[in-house]
């Protein structure tokens, strides 16, 4: 099975994301308030926003709520994920648009203020995220920004294995029999997570003037790259 194929096949076989991402994301309401806080401080009246890997549209329904000047398309490859978020959004009807695509191929479009993505990108080899970041890049207006939620690989060796034992040890407290299998399948063997600095460096290439980390903690980071 190709990865992408492999990724909508896992999220399609999720019954109830929004259960999982309890058990299976740590700090994930943190990092929803975080990436909310981030688009609060630049927030014009009216803005465009895309959420690569939009899920159930959690962050979205909340910016939608809060700036009524705003418009959201979220992108997503699995079709379960995208009845999820339509579900939320219908709401809000022209403001919020959704996509079936998969985020490394698809038309991020132009001029937008806010690309943001949470516990998506990881997913992604790291060919494709070098991509990705260059696409983010152009589909940016002059003062955008990409903000970024994800888990990240340790900066060494040392690092790293604490950060995964830490992450298994959250795993096996959340979950148990086959769900716990399931993830630590998904988690440890099929993601792609990236380190920091690697993904500052990638970020510079495709042109981002400044990257700022403004959220850490063990295997999961918030950050913000300026065009
Ligand atoms: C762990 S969920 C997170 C959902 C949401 N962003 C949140 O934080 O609640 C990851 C989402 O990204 C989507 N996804 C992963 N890789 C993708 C890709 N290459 N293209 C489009 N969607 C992708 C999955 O289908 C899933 O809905």
């Amino acid at each position: 099975m190709s990865h992408p194929d492999l990724i909508k096949s896992y999220f399609e076989s999720l019954d109830n994301y929004d259960y999982v991402a309890e058990r299976v994301v740590p700090y994930n309401k943190e990092i929803h308030e975080k990436i909310l806080s981030e688009v609060s401080i630049w927030a014009p009246k009216d803005f465009d926003l895309v959420d690569l890997g939009i899920g159930p549209g959690e962050v979205d329904e909340k910016i939608l709520e809060k700036y009524p000047g705003a418009h959201v398309t979220g992108i997503d490859i699995s079709e379960k994920m995208l009845d999820s978020a339509r579900l939320k959004l219908h709401k809000f009807s022209e403001r919020a648009k959704l996509v079936k695509g998969d985020f490394d191929f698809a038309d991020l479009g132009p001029e937008r203020d806010f690309i943001i993505s949470s516990i998506a990108i990881h997913n992604s080899a790291d060919d494709d995220k070098m991509k990705l970041f260059d696409r983010i890049y152009d589909s940016l207006s002059d003062k955008g920004l990409f903000i970024n939620a994800d888990f990240i690989a340790g900066e060494d060796p040392q690092d790293d294995e604490r950060d995964r034992r830490w992450y298994f040890h959250f795993l096996e407290q959340h979950l148990k029999g086959t769900e716990l299998e399931t993830w630590i399948m998904h988690a440890f063997y099929e993601d792609n997570p990236a380190k920091l600095s690697d993904q500052f460096k990638w970020l510079g290439e495709s042109g981002f003037r400044k990257v700022e980390c403004t959220w850490k903690k063990m295997n999961l980071a918030v950050y913000v790259a300026y065009k």
